[in-house]
């Protein structure tokens, strides 16, 4: 008797804990973000293009005149951007990243472009780029070198930032590479975006300081949010589904740390868009385009815009997709569940809609189909009393309106991906 009180005492108590839990992470998780970065700027996920995965640094313009770093293909790219639709869509930063630099400071101290490359400057290449309506982002890094050898900003964080300024500069992204100390890696990211900030000039702050932290300890991202627009996390993009679904699994397995931090003015960077390369296949493609938009990703697509074949130019371009990634009310995407090799995603929108993403992970065997019943999306609000459901990828599609109590059947393709919009119907 006196045993079965003691455990029935102790189960009421771990309930009490269970529930409590519930409602402190369900509390936690409704919270906005914690402060951004007061610089007014990426109030919802930067877009644009970014040359690293797709040109590397390839600073070989005798022999690969078209594909090396240089002015030409940033004027290139830019002349594109703006009359092939992409500037209307929303990408707007045109970015170099590393390898523009040449091997040494200029007699001032002050970063210089590599003149056989670069033979007008950055200036006139921000000229040109603002003349398009486009904005202009580089690449520095916070330790002695960049990662491909060029000059760091270690010790010239003030001159640097006052010389992107005085180009005309609209966004940076600062690597960390080469950094002697966790302390000067912190310090020096925070040293930055204060000396940005003394600029005056409106300059979108892109930093990798938690991917360089995460190996020695936890990154506190509230701080990183202080000082970033947005912060790389997690191991650089490469064209092909393993690192595609290596970054899904490392978010997933950390949602509870970043998801919460994500907000306007402040966005966890799962790296760019490789839609257009060569490494992925229509549906992993797919995939890609929605989980950055469910992720509140920056969109900054890597590829060759001059050559892109009108699928991957579509789907990048497609107005709904890009609509959940914009969505004012910038909440970040999770992971709901995974079972059997599907994993279901969804993301808060504002006017109380939901965007919904299954994926279908297994890599044998054909389409594969996914039942779920609508009351178990966006916590139980999503449907509640109905909703409208219009599937937009692989293609858009209205499937019409669903009740509380009904179920959503879709057929979903291997590596491939369904992408859904629920707005309330009444
Ligand atoms: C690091 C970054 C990449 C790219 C390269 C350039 O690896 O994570 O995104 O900027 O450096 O060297």
């Amino acid at each position: 008797m006196m045993t079965a009180t003691v455990k029935l005492v102790s189960r009421v108590r771990r309930l009490g804990c269970v529930l409590a839990f519930c409602f402190l992470a369900l509390f936690l998780w409704g919270l906005p973000g914690a402060r951004a970065l007061d610089n007014g700027l990426a109030m919802t996920p930067t877009m644009g293009w970014l040359h690293w995965e797709r040109f590397m640094c390839n600073v070989n313009c005798q022999e690969e005149p078209d594909s090396c770093v240089s002015e030409k293909l940033f004027l290139q790219i830019a002349e594109i951007m703006a009359s092939d639709g992409w500037k209307d869509v929303g990408y707007e930063y045109l970015c170099i990243d590393d390898c523009w630099m040449a091997p040494e400071r200029d007699s001032e101290g002050r970063l210089q472009a590599d003149p056989k490359r670069f033979p007008g400057g950055i200036r006139r290449l921000a000229n040109y780029v603002h003349s398009k309506g486009l904005k202009l982002g580089i690449y520095a890094d916070v330790g002695n070198k960049t990662c491909a050898g060029f000059p760091g900003s270690f010790g010239y964080y003030d001159i640097d930032a006052k010389t992107f300024a005085d180009w005309g500069v609209d966004l940076l992204k600062f690597d960390g590479c080469y950094c002697d100390s966790i302390k000067h890696l912190a310090d020096g990211y925070k040293h930055m975006s204060l000396a940005l900030n003394r600029t005056g000039r409106s300059i979108v702050y892109s930093c990798e300081w938690p991917l360089y932290m995460w190996p020695i300890f936890k990154p506190n991202y509230t701080e990183i949010r202080e000082y970033c627009n947005h912060w790389r996390n997690f191991a650089d993009v490469y064209d092909s589904w393993q690192s595609i679904r290596s970054i899904l699994d490392w978010t997933t397995s950390n949602q509870e740390r970043i998801v919460p931090v994500a907000g306007p003015g402040g966005w966890n960077d799962p790296d760019m868009l490789v839609i257009g390369n060569f490494g992925l296949s229509r549906d992993q493609q797919i995939t890609q385009m929605a989980l950055w938009a469910i992720m509140a990703a920056p969109l900054l697509m890597s590829n060759d815009l001059r050559h892109i074949c009108l699928e991957a130019k579509a789907l990048l371009q497609d107005k709904d997709v890009i609509a959940i990634n914009q969505d004012p009310l910038g909440k970040q995407g999770y992971r709901l569940r995974k079972e059997d090799n599907f994993e279901v995603w969804e993301r808060p929108l504002s006017n109380l809609a939901w965007a919904v993403a299954m994926v279908n992970l297994q890599e044998i065997g054909g389409p594969r189909s996914y039942t779920i019943s609508v009351t178990s999306l966006g916590q139980g609000l999503a449907c509640n009393p109905d909703c409208l459901i219009t599937q937009l990828l692989p293609v858009k599609r209205k499937l019409g309106f669903y009740e509380w109590t009904s179920s959503l059947k879709t057929q979903v393709n291997p590596t491939g991906t369904v992408l859904l919009r629920l707005e309330r119907a009444s």
